[in-house]
């Protein structure tokens, strides 16, 4: 995502409501800060917050947390939760690697939308379904129920996840290389518009 520095985005970002500060003193504790036990599903990466946001509108008995490693672009999250009076949508920021001190095995879905393509070789490890962050995601499911649904315009990244999901023991159950879902993020709305085809996958394990 090409940024625009924010000046004092981190204190604006903290002004949110929405915003969770210091998030490893939540781990294994989400479901108090959401006051209820529903499913709790997140979205690393969640960019300006289009996904994220419309998920939470409609789903009132789903939990959703947003990640995101730049608070510049969590400021626009800003600007659209603070309309909305949302209960069940926090968004916090740090990075994806940085997962396991933030979750304990609490987790019933992550979406990886639109994620950082990383198409040099060299930047393999930085895909965030290179098999170490696999290993990370394993670790913070709900009874280990691998649950997790990607989207990308990026056709090089989507073949390369079918296989690194593959080869890390994962079930693929659906593959649809032109879907047209309810829920579009910001990058999503761009390549539809560009008429590129968006592609799917949801895997389990
Ligand atoms: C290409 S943008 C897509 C944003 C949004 N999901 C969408 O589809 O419109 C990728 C986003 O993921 C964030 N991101 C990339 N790597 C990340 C990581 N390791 N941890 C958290 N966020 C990350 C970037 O800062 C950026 O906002």
């Amino acid at each position: 995502m090409r940024l625009k520095k924010i000046k004092d985005s981190d204190k604006i970002v903290r002004e949110c409501k929405n915003f969770v500060d210091n998030p490893n003193n939540y781990k294994n504790k989400w479901n108090k800060v959401f006051k209820n036990d529903n499913p709790i599903e997140i979205e690393i990466g969640m960019g300006k917050g289009d996904f994220l946001i419309s998920k939470a509108l409609n789903n009132p008995n789903i939990n959703y947390i947003g990640i995101e490693k730049y608070d510049s672009v969590l400021v626009y999250v800003k600007r659209k939760l603070d309309e909305l009076n949302l209960e069940n949508i926090k968004i916090i920021n740090i990075d994806a690697s940085n997962l396991l001190d933030v979750f304990g095995k609490e987790i019933s879905k992550i979406y990886l939308n639109f994620s950082d393509p990383w198409p040099k070789k060299r930047h393999t490890k930085r895909r965030l379904t290179y098999e170490s962050f696999l290993n990370i995601y394993d670790q913070v499911f709900v009874n280990q129920n691998v649950n997790i649904e990607m989207k990308t315009d990026n056709d090089d990244l989507f073949e390369y996840s079918l296989e690194s999901f593959k080869e890390h023991g994962y079930e693929i159950n659906k593959i649809d290389r032109n879907i047209d879902d309810l829920y579009k993020t910001e990058y999503e709305k761009k390549f539809i518009e560009k008429g590129k085809n968006i592609n799917f996958v949801a895997v389990t394990k």
